[in-house]
């Protein structure tokens, strides 16, 4: 089943859980999609994950398109939703939008993702009049690190509470069609999936959100560089490569790998008038 703003809406009201990993590449995205994910988002996470870097803020438009073109390509059902990486959105509304359709243009994405609540309604509203469906992403906004001084749980006293169910009622208003919950507690993120109609996708939100995020890596056990907490370790691909790397070049070595079965024939004849 092809997966829409619509199907994702539908979701919410029916109870049935959305589902949603970040992909960065066509075999990763392929592989996702025929598992049957409702929706990939290629995050600006593709920034520390992909492309070593300490934080999202460098990633850079063409980072974007270039792996979000890839990720569309390797998908039939699911949304795939794109980052709009630090800078893109928050300079002005016009380069919200020219950036925002540059993702859907070039990137063939079929929804953007901007970080922020009230602050960037404007952004918001002005890509969803250009007929662009918007994820909103609020509580830990990781474009905002050096604002907020590191990676922390967001909205647990109660003016930053109040402040984070105002911004999801904000992004609500100005037409985004879901929002991502980033660590937030459980509680609140729960309070604020029931105060809203469009969906809550969360990811450190607890259980009570309309849907879960996570990044690949992490819930491969890929990238050891950092682990938060509410990350789930589904499968140990991490340490499954790294056998098979070694693997690899001990039989390399020991001349095991390549066997006879992964050669090509030719005839006796013609090899040895060669010698
Ligand atoms: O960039 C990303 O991977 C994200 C998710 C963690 C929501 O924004
Ligand atoms: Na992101």
């Amino acid at each position: 089943m092809k997966n829409t703003v619509a199907t994702i809406l539908e979701q919410k009201k029916r109870k049935d859980k959305i589902t949603m990993l970040t992909a960065y590449d066509y075999s990763t995205a392929k592989l996702m999609d025929e598992a049957g994910v409702n929706s990939v988002l290629v995050g600006d996470s593709l920034g520390m994950v992909m492309l070593g870097y300490e934080d999202t803020l460098s990633v850079t438009m063409e980072d974007m398109i270039h792996h979000t073109a890839a990720v569309a390509r390797g998908c039939k059902n699911a949304l795939i939703v794109a980052d709009m990486p630090f800078m893109s959105y928050q300079t002005s509304v016009y380069d919200a939008v020219c950036n925002a359709g540059r993702l859907m243009k070039e990137g063939r994405a079929q929804a953007v993702k901007l970080e922020g609540g009230e602050k960037i309604c404007l952004q918001i509203k002005a890509i969803v009049e250009s007929s662009i469906p918007v994820v909103a992403h609020i509580g830990l906004t990781p474009q905002s690190v050096n604002a907020f001084g590191g990676y922390k749980v967001q909205g647990k006293d109660e003016e930053t509470a109040r402040q984070l169910v105002k911004d999801a009622k904000a992004v609500e208003e100005a037409g985004a069609f879901a929002v991502v919950l980033e660590c937030v507690p459980d509680k609140l993120a729960g309070l604020i999936t029931e105060s809203i109609h469009i969906p809550t996708i969360g990811i450190g939100a607890g259980a009570g959100c309309d849907g879960q995020v996570l990044v690949y890596q992490d819930m491969l056990s890929m990238y050891s560089t950092f682990k938060p907490k509410f990350v789930k370790c589904f499968a140990n691909v991490g340490e499954m490569m790294t056998a098979a790397f070694k693997q690899y070049i001990e039989e390399t070595k020991a001349g095991i790998f390549p066997g006879e079965v992964h050669g090509f024939r030719m005839a006796d004849e013609i090899i040895e008038k060669l010698y």
